[in-house]
């Protein structure tokens, strides 16, 4: 079983919109093998392909909205890539997949540097201490000057940079990249599309065909900046890698698919292969009891099939077709017979899986972080709350369509598509929250094509929203001092909280308030 795991090399690749993600992603799985996969990534970004009526609203405006995962192996290691999507919006969506991988590999546009959202996503992955690897891509385009990457890298990320290969010119100059451990360099020859192999010549930096490819400006300069690196002395540590204070980084371009199998070697030889999980004190090793946890729930992929997909991470051990696993937080048992890998529309069944890998379960009734495991006392908390930003109201306004209103309601709910809230003394429709508002456009577009149920959404001035202490009395409660537009509500598990229209109102809450702490998580005791 250790053999399996340690071969396992399961990450996501984060980017800002447009940097070159999918046509990475499409090139990896042309290295692995995977062609008609890596054809149907690129369809599935150009929508060529529906893979359900509600990814409909995903084709309109051009963005992902549902993540997949991609399985291929390459040399002799199996990957899981989990796609994530791109959209700021759907952000929360895209935290939680992090919480199933094991590094991050990290697609940078070369002319534009570090964008939004590759810093929040980075945050992300970087509290959560994973290894992150970057890809400059577009390196045949004009890009900035690579020792200025690099800095940015160092200060606005606060990751330290180690060029593993280094571009010779860019543009209409760019030659190909000079591989610093193999001391080589790797000539660059446009080929149409990109669509095979890279064909790569290998050449030391003094040789006569390097140096009569590159004009006397880009050598100068490539010698000078490798000079430089090499005189800075910082000598390469794959263990600040794993400890995720080191990023090597790879120059290249997608497209072209240069600098991709460079990249991919370089990265699968040095990220980690799935490590043990803690539960409070205790380690699970990763070949201990089958463990695992719900981090996406997906209804509808399939409107044929009204189902409901959890995607679990398993943690560790070996899951087995009809295995009867506990859903630990209820004492539920089930027989895990309905297990399939997906894209897209496509299904495989599968029947064995190992710690690493990423399994989909159909029509179970799992929440979002539940964890199943053959050893009842493994509950994982693995995935992570972010407090919502936007609020609206979301009315039904057709009265006989109550019943699919509310059971698509119930569905989207459950998947953590957007958070529900009921305000006090107040409209008795339900408050949904969410931590960008194109998630509301997708709850009213999928109540209508799913459940055949309109809705109306009413916007609301509120704009944050925080949790009350558990420890605060009822009486207190009843007596606060709030400041206009403030209002009370309830999540679902019935807990207090306080929404605000403004960052001044919360000040003046708290200022007014002091004996009433406030979280912007939802508090861990009930
Ligand atoms: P994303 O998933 O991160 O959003 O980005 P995606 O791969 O879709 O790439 C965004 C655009 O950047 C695409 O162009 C793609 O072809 C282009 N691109 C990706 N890598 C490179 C590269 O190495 N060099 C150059 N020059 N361009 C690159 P598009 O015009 O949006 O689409 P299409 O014309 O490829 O269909």
């Amino acid at each position: 079983m250790i053999d399996e795991i340690s071969r396992r090399r399961t990450f996501a690749i984060i980017s800002h919109p447009d940097a070159g993600k999918t046509t990475l992603t499409e090139k990896f799985l042309l290295y692995g093998g995977a062609v008609q996969l890596a054809g149907a990534v690129k369809a599935r970004k150009n929508q060529r392909e529906t893979a359900s009526d509600w990814m409909e609203m995903e084709r309109k405006r051009g963005i992902s909205v549902s993540s997949t995962v991609l399985q291929f192996e390459y040399e002799n290691k199996l990957v899981n890539l989990l796609d994530t999507p791109g959209h700021r919006d759907f952000s929360e969506d895209t935290y939680r997949v992090l919480t199933a991988v094991d590094s991050a590999l990290m697609v940078i546009d070369a002319a534009k540097g570090i964008e939004t959202q590759t810093r929040k996503l980075f945050e992300v992955c970087r509290r959560r201490g994973v290894p992150i690897f970057t890809f400059m891509n577009k390196c045949d385009r004009p890009m900035r000057n690579p020792l200025e990457l690099l800095d940015e890298l160092e200060s606005v990320l606060g990751i330290h940079a180690y060029p593993m290969n280094w571009p010779l010119g860019d543009g209409p100059s760019f030659r190909g990249v000079f591989d610093r451990k193999g001391n080589s360099v790797h000539m660059f020859e446009r080929t149409v599309g990109g669509m095979f192999r890279a064909p790569v010549a290998v050449h030391g930096l003094s040789d006569a065909a390097v140096r009569s490819a590159l004009d006397d400006d880009t050598y100068h300069r490539a010698s000078e900046e490798l000079a430089m690196l090499d005189g800075a002395g910082a000598s390469f540590d794959p263990s600040r890698v794993l400890a995720g204070e080191v990023t090597p980084v790879f120059f290249g371009s997608a497209t072209n698919n240069f600098g991709v199998q460079l990249m991919l070697d370089g990265f699968l030889g040095l990220s980690p292969p799935p490590a043990p999980r803690s539960v409070g004190e205790r380690v699970i090793p990763v070949d201990g009891p089958f463990s695992s946890f719900v981090f996406k729930i997906q209804g509808n992929m399939d409107p044929r099939h009204r189902d409901r997909i959890s995607f679990i991470r398993v943690c560790s051990g070996k899951f087995e077709r009809d295995m009867l696993v506990t859903q630990t937080r209820t004492g539920k048992k089930f027989k895990l017979s309905n297990s399939h890998k997906l894209f897209g529309q496509d299904r495989e069944i599968v029947n064995e899986a190992y710690a690493g890998d990423i399994v989909g379960l159909v029509g179970y009734e799992l929440e979002m972080g539940d964890t199943l495991s053959t050893d009842e006392s493994i509950v994982y908390h693995e995935i992570p709350s972010f407090p919502p930003e936007c609020f609206s109201f979301i009315h039904n306004p057709t009265p006989s369509k109550y019943k699919p209103f509310r059971r698509g309601l119930d569905q989207l709910l459950s998947e953590g598509l957007v958070q529900s809230f009921q305000v006090k003394n107040g409209l008795n429709a339900p408050l949904l929250a969410a931590v960008g508002p194109l998630q509301f456009e997708v709850v009213q577009f999928r109540l209508q094509s799913e459940y055949g149920a309109d809705a109306r959404l009413e916007p609301t001035p509120w704009q944050l929203l925080r949790w009350v202490d558990p420890k605060v009395s009822a009486a207190t409660l009843s007596d606060l001092r709030l400041p206009p537009g403030t209002q009370q509500a309830e999540d679902a598990r019935e807990r207090p909280v306080l929404l605000f229209d403004a960052e001044w109102a919360l000040k003046y809450f708290r200022e007014n308030n002091p004996d009433v702490p406030l979280h912007a998580m939802p508090p861990a005791s009930e």
